[in-house]
Formats: C-alpha cells, structure tokens, sequence
C-alpha cells in the first residue's frame, strides 16, 4: 500500500461507492460553487452511484421544491450528449443516472466540466448548472509492453544509461506516474528523470560491469508508482542480454597432445584430435584450427579440419622415413585471437620393408681350382623396419656348392664348399632368401650369376686310342691321308687343340718329308707320293696340345698303311727281253710230248693279284708243237719232236699280271730242235741274220771264260753252303751281282713294323736244256749289299734308278745267258 497523503476533500476509501454511505459520501464531497458559467456549480468524482445525489437544486437556488413540479422544472443537456444526471421533481436533487468516466470524457485533460441548464417555466427561468468532474485514482500506472528488452555490450562501462520505456496512467494530477522503482540487483540502478513537460521517465544506470561469460542475462523488475491515494503501480520485467565481446582467446583442453599412428595408415585416417574452446559467443568464440609450426615433410602427410580440429593422414606414412613428428596447433576464433598447443604424433612400426639384399662384393668368376671355402662374395642384409621386423635370416638354395656363413653384423660371406669344375658346370645361378621375423614375414631373394673361370687343367683327349690310315701308293702329294682330332674341355685357348707331328725319321729320311699336319683341322697329308714297293706302312706320333699355359699335351699314334696300285709291269727275268740278244733254247730232237723245254721267268714288284702272272703264247712258228704252263711259265712239247719239224722254233710269249688293269710284257723265245751245239752257227742266221760273225767269234770267247769263272763261283758257293749254313746272308755280302741282275732294284718288302726288310727270297728256275737239268736257286739279297756293289750306280729309290738299273743289267743278263746255255 502506498501511504501517499491526498487532499482532504478527495480522500476516497476503497468502499466510498458503497450505497450504505452514499449520503455521506455526498455530503463530504459534493460542493457546490456559485458564480462561473451557471448559477449553480457541483463538483463530483467520477464514478459515482446511479441514484447517488447530487446536490438539491432547489434547495441551493431557493426554490419551493413543490412549485418545481408545477412550473414544469427540467434539466436541459445543452449539448451534452449523455445525460449522466436527472431532476427528482419532487425532492429538487440532482442525482446520478448514469456512470460517469472521468477518462473516457476528458481524457489527460486537467478538468473536466459537464454543462447543463435547469429550465423553469411560469415564468421562464434558466439556471445553469456546471458538473466539475473530479478524477479518481482509478486507474494503475501501466507499461506498454510487459516485457523491455535490452541488449547490453558486455564491455558497457560503468555509469552507463540505458533508458526504459515509459509508463502510462490514465489519471491525472497526483493519480499520474509519480515514480519509478527498479527490483535490488548487483548491477544496474536507476534514474528518474523528468521531460522538459514534466513526464517522468527512467534511466537503466550501470553500476558493475557485466560478463557475458558469467551471466548472459537479467530479469529486473520496474515498477512504475502513481501519487494516487492509495497510490497503484505497475510494473514490466526488463530483460537484459548481454553482449557478447571477444574478451576470450581459445584455450585447448591439453597443452600437448600425443597420438599414435600405424604406419601406412589410410589417406584420411584420424590421428589425433585436438579441442579448443572460446566462452565467446558467435564468432567470437568460433574456433578454428590451423597448424603453426610444421615441417614441410609432415605438412605433406597431416592436414587438420579447420573445424572439427581433427589431424588427418594425407600422405604415405613410412615409420621408416620417420618415426615421430612434432606439429604446433594453433586454435583462432573469429576474431583472431589465438593460442597453440603441440601435437606428437609417434609412428608404430609395421612389417612393411621386405629384407633387402646387396651383393657387397663378388668374385666372378670363381677360378675353377678355388680351394674349399674360399670365400667368393659379401652379402649384406637390410630391412628397415625395426625390432623384430628387422630381424632377417638368410638362406641359399641346395644343391650349389656354396654356403652362406654369417659374418658381422648383418653381413654373410658366400664360400664355397666344394671343388667346382668349370667342365662340368660352368655357372650357377645361387638364389640368396631373407626372411624377417616379422609377423607375417616378409622376404625377398635375388640371383647372383656366378661364372667358374676356365684353368687349363684338361689336356686335349683324342677321340681315338689310335688311328690307321690306309694310302694306296701313287697318291698325290698333298692328299689327305687322314684326320686325327682330340678334344679339350677346357675353355677357350685353354681348350684349343693344336696338331704335330713327333719328328722321327721313316727309313731315315725325316718324318716331315712324308708327312705333315694341319695344327689346326688334325688333317694329315701326305708330302710326297708313296711307294708300296719302297715300303708298306710307318708309325707316326701325333700330339695334340692345347694353348694354355702351361700347355697340356697328348699323343696318339696314327699306322699309315700304304696300299699296293699295279703300277709295275711284270717283268721277264728269263729269257731277256733284249730282242738282240742270243736267248736260244736247245730242245733235243728227242723230245717227247710233254717234256719240259724252256721256262719263261718273269717277276712282278707289286703284290697280291697285281704280282699273280700268267703266261701265255701269242705267237708261234708252229702252234701246237708247245705249249705254256699258264702260271707255271713251263714250256713244254705237245707233241713228239720229228724230223720233220722246223729246226728254228719262234715263241713270243706274253706274261701278264692279274692287276685291274692288267700289265703285261712279251719276250721271245727261240727254240732248237738240235742235239749239237755245232750247228749252233747257223743259229745266228736263224734269228740274228744281221749280227755280224765277228761279235760271234767275240761271244764264243767270252762264253768258255765266263761260263769257267761261272764254275768256280757254283763250287764256290756249295762249299760255302756247306760251311756256313747258319749265315747264309753274310755268304752273300759283297757276293756277285749278276743274278740280282734279274731282280728289280727296288724289290723290297715292308713290313708291319714299318722297318724295311733286308731280304727278299724269290724262286727262280732256271732251265738247261735238258729235262733234268732244272736246279733251283735259293737266294737271299741284302739290297744294301746290292747297292754297294760295284757293278751298280744306285744312290736312291729314284725310279730313275732302276731304269738306270735295268739298263745296266741287260748286258749282264745277256752274257749271264749265254753262259747258263753254254
Ligand atoms: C642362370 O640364369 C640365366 C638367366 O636367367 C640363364 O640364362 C642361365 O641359363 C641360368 N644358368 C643356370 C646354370 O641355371
Ligand atoms: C686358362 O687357364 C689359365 C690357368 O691354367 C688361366 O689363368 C686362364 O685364364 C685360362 N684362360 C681362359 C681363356 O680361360
Ligand atoms: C705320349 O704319351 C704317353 C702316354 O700317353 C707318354 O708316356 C709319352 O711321354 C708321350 N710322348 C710324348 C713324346 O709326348
């Protein structure tokens, strides 16, 4: 209650209304004025009782209350267009018909007059009666809105004013708005103020600084009191917000944050997250994150989310590559206001790094005679993940004669373990494993390419244990007689084969004169043309040796077999094929059919089938007196010798050899039929018609004193024999030369052994003119004893020679002849 003194003729009780004091009531407040606009003035309070009394008019104005009737009393409204009061005729009071509203007819006016006029009649009278309405205090100081709302800056300063709305009353004077009053709070009082007409108003003063962080808002209570009596009020709620201001930096929840990231870890993967928070408001406390300091290295692999504060991979992360890093954060809020705090991120390790293999060093190529264990290459190890990830073992493939021995550290040596043998394997492809310790392992494996290198440690091997070469004599000098070859494993100039030929001599002429060697084909060729009738085969040592150093060397024997050609026509021993010569057989004229007469002798120097002879008669005085043994050369009666046969008998008899092709010789042979060597003159006429008598008588000389000497020599020889069976060839050294005379110079037999065989048997038979007469020579020549002799000039194996030879001999065959005929 406001106990707010009013004055004395307005002072209403709060039942001042009520009917049962409503005569008293108007006695206090009615009054009544003279003068002004009427003749009768009242003044009432507003909201007055219908029925309520006025004042009496006619008491107040004189009149007889019952001549008011009579004179026809009235209250004109005299514009007024409500009434609000009537005329009790009878009584001449004026009361209340009507409620009357101050406010609603006057409004904020000060006063507020009701005009009326009372009219009597008989006679006319007017009286005017002016109402003074009196306001009451009917009405509450009232605010337009309930609710004043104020938006502070949380920075305002002290003593600051913030004006508040106005209240209204609707009653004047004292009833108005008289004060102000502000609920108790810290921070704000309050100012009444006064407009220039006299309105009062408030004014929000500040007494303490606001916080918005603290307090974000405030209800106060304004109430706003009129001076009525009682006083009334009003009252509205003024709510302040505070405003925000950017007084706060952003402040993170840890000083440093650590996290933890696997290696690898997926683009966008959340490593750490950091948090900041501003107390500001809006933008002022709108943070965001952004890193300050940062490697360039991890400011290609983290990014942060400007908003959410999250470190995220944009990168490879290899632990490998590093294992930590170290970024600053810094939070800012809209305003730049800004703090840092540090981020460690660690690496975790995962087996991601396969061992790697380096070959340090290698000793290719192994030479092929490296001892046991030599060590031949330095393998070293590395995986760069760590711990047990980097634990590496190492391991080599079997069945290579190598073996990995660890050596410092992650370091290994390759050795041998074996001998190698270039030969055999010439290289290997060793396959070196690392496995780690990792959980799964990883591993890896390379291929070392290892070469043996070659050591001459191979001679060369011939292909053959030995060789035979068969050459058919005649052949052309520098034909190939055959081809040895041997190999040698061994590489390159240790393995090339070069051929010669052991120098040695073959019948005492130098080896090379025959043959030689292509060093490199093995083709052997021979020098010269060879004569099967000179000899018939030879060893020849050829080594093969190789170009290492030193150089290994094998040997092998090639037998060269010479092989017979028929290049020798037979040859007639007897009788000589000397046309000119005297060979005369004497056949008795008693021959009978089938008795030999003569024999043709004939030698061939090739051998086999090419030294078979056959003889046969082409021509003859009388075919079919004789007849020739075909291989015998036996000539022979067919029939009976008779008188009546031709003294003279010519044969000519060919002699052929069984040689592909054949070769074959003639001789002649003239026959007898005498028993007397007296007509032996008319021999010469016979055959010789042209020889003079002379070289006859010179012959006959000749003939008694070889066939004399001839004599001697048989006896000679027989005792000889006799003696000295034992060493028949000495018997012939330096012995007489005339039946070599018949044999071809050259006539020599090689053996198998490649040494020329001294002696050379032949039969021969030599036939006298009678049937018995055959004896048979067994001889035995040394050719070197031959050669020596005097009777010949033979220096070498010339073919020259013999014909030299032949030519020599024919004389002495002529008079060898003639001295058997004698
Ligand atoms: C080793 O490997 C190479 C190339 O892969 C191949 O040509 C060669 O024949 C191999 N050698 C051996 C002995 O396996
Ligand atoms: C041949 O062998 C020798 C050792 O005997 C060696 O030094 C040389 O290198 C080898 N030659 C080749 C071509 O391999
Ligand atoms: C030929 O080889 C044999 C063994 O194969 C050897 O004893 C001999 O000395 C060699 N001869 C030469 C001249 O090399």
């Amino acid at each position: 209650m406001f106990g707010l003194p009013g004055p004395s003729n307005m002072n209403l009780g709060t039942d001042c209304f009520s009917a049962a004091n409503g005569l008293v009531w108007m006695a206090l407040f009615i009054t009544r004025f003279h003068g002004g606009y009427g003749d009768l003035s009242y003044s009432i309070p507003e909201e007055m009782k219908r029925g309520a009394v006025i004042g009496n008019i006619a008491k107040d104005l004189g009149l007889d209350a019952k001549g008011l009737s009579q004179r026809s009393a009235r209250i004109d409204l005299n514009g007024n267009r409500r009434r609000f009061c009537e005329l009790n005729i009878q009584t001449g009071e004026l009361v209340i018909s009507e409620r009357v509203d101050r406010e609603e007819m006057c409004g904020s006016k000060s006063s507020c007059p009701l005009k009326y006029e009372l009219v009597l009649e008989h006679p006319l009278e007017l009286h005017g009666i002016l109402l003074q309405i009196q306001d009451i205090n009917d009405n509450s100081p009232n605010f337009p809105n309930d609710e004043i709302k104020l938006s502070i800056p949380e920075l305002a300063v002290k003593g600051a004013r913030f004006s508040l709305d106005m209240a209204q009353d609707s009653d004047v004077g004292n009833n108005g708005i008289k004060n102000y009053l502000l609920e108790k709070n810290e921070h704000f009082s309050l100012t009444v103020q006064s407009n220039s007409d006299g309105v009062k108003y408030s004014e929000l003063v500040l007494d303490k600084e606001l916080d918005r962080e603290e307090q974000q808002e405030l209800s106060l209570l304004l109430t706003a009191v009129d001076g009525g009596s009682p006083p009334r009020s009003g009252s509205a709620t003024i709510h302040v917000t505070v405003l925000d201001a950017n007084d706060n930096r952003p402040i993170f929840s840890e000083p440093v944050y650590k996290g933890t990231l696997v290696e690898n870890a997926q683009i966008g993967t959340v490593a750490v997250r950091v948090t900041a928070t501003d107390p500001d408001e809006g933008a002022n406390g709108e943070v965001t994150y952004e890193f300050s300091l940062i490697t360039s290295k991890a400011a290609k692999l983290f990014t942060i989310d400007k908003m959410a504060g999250e470190v995220k991979v944009t990168g490879p992360i290899d632990f490998e590559d590093e294992t930590d890093y170290e970024i600053r954060v810094q939070a800012k809020d809209g305003f730049g206001l800004a703090s840092s705090a540090k981020v460690i991120i660690n690496i975790i390790d995962i087996n991601d790094n396969a061992p790697v293999i380096n070959v340090k060093s290698l000793k290719n190529p192994v030479p092929e005679n490296a001892a046991v264990g030599t060590e031949v290459g330095v393998i070293h190890v590395q995986d760069d993940d760590s711990d047990g990830n980097s634990q590496v073992r190492c391991s080599i493939q079997q069945n290579v004669p190598f073996k990995l021995m660890p050596s410092i550290k992650k370091y290994f040596s390759l050795v041998t373990t074996s001998e190698l043998d270039r030969e055999k394997i010439a290289d290997y492809n060793i396959t070196l494993t690392a496995t780690d310790e990792g959980n799964p392992p990883l591993s890896s494996s390379k291929t070392i390419h290892l070469s043996v290198s070659d050591v001459n440690d191979n001679p060369p091997v011939f292909e053959e244990q030995s060789y035979s070469a068969y050459v058919s004599e005649n052949n052309k000098p520098g034909s190939s007689v055959c081809s040895v070859t041997a190999r040698d494993p061994d590489w390159r100039q240790n393995g090339t084969v070069f051929y010669s030929l052991l120098p040695s001599e073959v019948n005492g002429v130098p080896l090379s004169s025959y043959l030689s060697i292509n060093g490199d084909t093995g083709v052997i060729h021979a020098v010269r043309a060879f004569d099967y009738e000179q000899f018939r085969s030879f060893k020849v040592q050829v080594v093969a040796r190789d170009n290492g150093s030193p150089p290994l060397s094998s040997n092998v024997t090639v037998s060269v077999f010479i092989t017979d050609e028929n290049d020798n026509s037979p040859q007639i021993l007897y009788p000589t094929l000397e046309g000119n010569s005297f060979m005369t057989e004497m056949v008795p004229k008693a021959a009978l059919s089938g008795s030999l007469l003569s024999k043709v002798i004939a030698v061939d120097a090739d051998s086999g089938q090419n030294a078979w002879l056959s003889y046969q008669i082409v021509k003859s005085t009388d075919p079919g007196l004789f007849a020739i043994g075909v291989h015998s050369g036996e000539i022979r009666a067919q029939r009976d010798i008779s008188e009546s046969d031709s003294m003279k008998q010519n044969l000519v008899i060919s002699v052929k050899d069984n040689g592909q092709p054949s070769l074959s010789t003639t001789c002649a042979v003239y026959l007898l039929i005498s028993d007397n060597l007296a007509e032996v003159p008319e021999l010469k006429d016979m055959s010789y018609e042209e020889n003079n008598s002379k070289l006859t008588s010179y012959l006959i000389i000749a003939l008694v004193s070889v066939s004399t000497f001839f004599l001697t020599f048989i006896i000679l020889i027989i005792a000889v024999r006799l003696c000295h069976r034992r060493k028949p060839r000495l018997l012939f050294d330096g012995a007489v030369a005339i039946p070599s005379a018949y044999l071809p110079p050259n006539y020599a037999d090689v053996d198998g052994t490649g040494t020329l065989r001294s002696t050379y048997n032949y039969d021969g038979y030599m036939t006298t003119g009678s049937h018995t007469s055959d004896f048979k020579f067994a001889r035995s020549y040394n050719e070197n004893t031959l050669l020596a002799g005097n009777t010949l000039q033979k220096n070498s194996r010339d073919n020259s020679d013999f014909l030299d030879f032949t030519d020599n001999g024919s004389k002495v065959s002529t008079l060898v002849n003639t001295l058997i005929l004698s």
